[in-house]
């Protein structure tokens, strides 16, 4: 299976690190879901900085960092911090995470992100299963190869039953990719309601696809944590998203958890 060069620097670091290849699950934190990070018992924490190969943002401020660790006695690792194409990263680059878990074997990846919802049922606060993706017809395939579709939506029904038997009650929708950094405009969001959209983010798209690419077993859940341009008349500020997601933390490291032990 072939693989952008710029993994090469990185599976050297990683290799000569002697890290564990039995890892039970990769998990990539979205925005203002961070604070996963600390129900890890971590055994190692790798800076993204201080691993060669892997990409710079030229966006100043935290760069991330990859989490070694167990969560319930099973192994995992977390990528805080995540590359979008709106901070200068190509596509290929913004799968990163998925090259790495597929690297180290590990047995399944969980993605999260924040999405501004569509769905106009949906409120702030929500956990959307991904059912699909829609690309907006954007050649985001890395390296060029477009037969890979994401093709996990058979772990969507377990995903929602672990969830439920949490108690935790979850969306199901179609995530719609967009490049950012900017929102959208209300006759986007109402052009993109009319493709069957349920929610909008700017990430995860290319993850989701890689990970099918690879053969690698993965779930995306979106945290819904604003509407969308126009469904409410409000303007949307970052702020809100931190505090959406804020206050779903618990719940959203419960499913995870579970996902972990279960899915
Ligand atoms: N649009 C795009 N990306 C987002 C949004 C949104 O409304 N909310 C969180 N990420």
């Amino acid at each position: 299976m072939s693989l952008p060069t710029f993994t090469n620097d990185i599976f050297s670091f990683l290799d000569e690190q002697e890290l564990s290849h039995d890892i039970e699950a990769a998990v990539i934190l979205g925005s203002g879901l961070g604070s996963f990070a600390d129900q890890i018992q971590e055994s190692l924490t790798i800076p993204y900085e201080d691993i060669p190969g892997m990409p710079i943002s030229s966006v100043q401020g935290h760069a991330g960092e990859l989490i070694f660790g167990e969560i319930n006695e099973r192994s995992m690792i977390a990528f805080s911090g995540r590359f979008h194409h709106y901070e200068g990263f190509s596509f290929e680059e913004t799968a990163t995470p998925v090259y790495i878990a597929n690297h180290l074997e590990a047995n399944k990846l969980i993605i999260s992100n924040a999405a501004g919802a569509i769905n106009t049922s949906f409120s702030v606060g929500d956990l959307m299963v991904i059912e699909s993706v829609i690309r907006n017809n954007l050649a985001i395939s890395p390296l060029g190869n477009s037969k890979h579709q994401y093709q996990h939506h058979q772990w969507v029904p377990k995903v929602r039953k672990i969830a439920a038997d949490l108690g935790l009650v979850t969306q199901l929708g179609n995530y719609m990719y967009v490049t950012g950094p900017n929102y959208e405009t209300k006759a986007e969001i109402r052009s993109f309601r009319k493709m069957g959209a349920d929610a909008v983010g700017m990430s995860t798209a290319t993850e989701l696809f890689e990970a099918a690419r690879l053969n690698l077993k993965s779930t995306a859940i979106s945290l819904i944590t604003n509407m969308s341009t126009g469904v409410t008349g409000e303007k949307l500020d970052h702020d809100e998203v931190k505090a959406a997601a804020d206050a779903r933390k618990e719940d959203f490291a419960k499913l995870v958890k579970a996902l972990i032990e279960k899915l």
